[in-house]
C-alpha cells in the first residue's frame, strides 16, 4: 500500500496532502527512518509507520461505541438534522463509517460505529437474536402482568408477533429493563404502546455482551478494543 493511502487511512484527520507535507518536513517513518516520499510503498502488517514519533498501528476496521445524546440521528447523512458521524473525533474518523443500527432521534444509548460491513450485517440479523437492552421509562406504571406478556411474545399493532423479550421490573414502577432479540421499527415504544402505556425515556444500555461504558457522556465516543468486538455478538 502507498504511504499517504496508509496513514490517511487510518487517521482521518490526516489526508494524503497533509501526509506530503509531513514527509516533505521529515516527520514521517518507516522503521525508523525518515521517508520524504509520501508515495512511497510499504508494508502495511509487517513495516512499522510513525508521524511525529507516533507509531501508526494498522486496523483493518474501526469499531467505535457512541453515547448517543437525543436530537441526533442515526444516518451518515441528513438535512435537517446532526447525524451520529459528526460526533466522531477526528482522529477516529475515515471513509465508511455507519451507524450499525438504528435508535430513534429522541432515545439515547449505545450506538456502535463502524466501517466492518460483515459484523454489523451479524449483529443486526434477526437471525443472530444479539440481545439488546434498553432502559426504559414509562408514562405510567408497568403492569408486572407484562413480564409474562413479553415473555411469550407479544402481539403489537397491524398484527406483528414479536420475538420473546426479557422485561424486568425495578422498584421504581416507571422505569423498567428490556432485553429485544429483534429490531423492528420503534420495537419498544409500539411494545408498550400495545399494553396501554407510553415510553417517555429510552436508553439502549448494552448490545450483546458490551455494555455501555458509564464513564462515557453523552456524545461521547471511545474505540472498542480488539478483544471486546466479539462480545458484541454474544447471545
Ligand atoms: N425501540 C424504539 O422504540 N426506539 C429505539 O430507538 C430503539 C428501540
Amino acid at each position: 500500500m502507498r504511504l499517504d493511502k496508509f496513514i490517511s487511512s487510518q487517521r482521518g484527520d490526516l489526508s494524503r496532502s497533509a501526509v506530503k507535507e509531513l514527509c516533505r518536513k521529515g516527520l514521517v517513518t518507516v522503521n525508523g527512518t525518515a521517508v520524504k516520499k509520501s508515495d512511497t510503498r510499504i508494508d502495511e502488517h509487517t513495516d512499522v509507520i510513525a508521524v511525529s514519533g507516533e507509531v501508526i498501528g494498522y486496523r483493518e476496521f474501526v469499531y467505535i461505541m457512541l453515547n448517543k445524546p437525543q436530537g441526533v440521528v442515526c444516518a451518515t447523512k441528513d438535512r435537517l438534522s446532526d447525524t451520529v458521524l459528526e460526533l466522531i473525533p477526528p482522529e477516529l474518523r475515515r471513509g465508511g463509517l455507519f451507524p450499525a443500527g438504528r435508535l430513534d432521534k429522541d432515545t439515547e444509548g449505545f450506538v456502535l460505529i463502524t466501517d466492518d460491513g460483515d459484523l454489523a450485517h451479524k449483529m443486526l440479523s434477526p437471525k443472530s437474536h444479539v440481545p439488546k437492552t434498553y432502559l426504559v421509562r414509562t408514562a405510567y406504571p408497568t403492569a408486572p402482568e407484562l413480564v409474562e406478556l413479553f415473555a411469550s411474545g407479544l402481539t403489537i399493532d397491524g398484527g406483528e408477533v414479536c420475538m420473546p423479550a426479557e422485561l424486568t421490573l425495578s422498584d421504581d414502577p416507571y422505569q423498567c429493563t428490556l432485553v429485544l432479540h429483534e429490531g423492528k421499527f420503534h420495537q419498544v415504544k409500539r411494545m408498550f404502546e400495545a399494553c396501554a402505556n407510553k415510553v417517555t425515556y429510552l436508553r439502549r444500555t448494552r448490545i450483546g455482551g458490551l455494555e455501555l461504558d458509564k464513564s462515557l457522556p453523552l456524545g461521547g465516543c471511545l474505540e472498542i478494543v480488539h478483544k471486546d468486538v466479539e462480545k458484541l455478538l454474544a447471545r
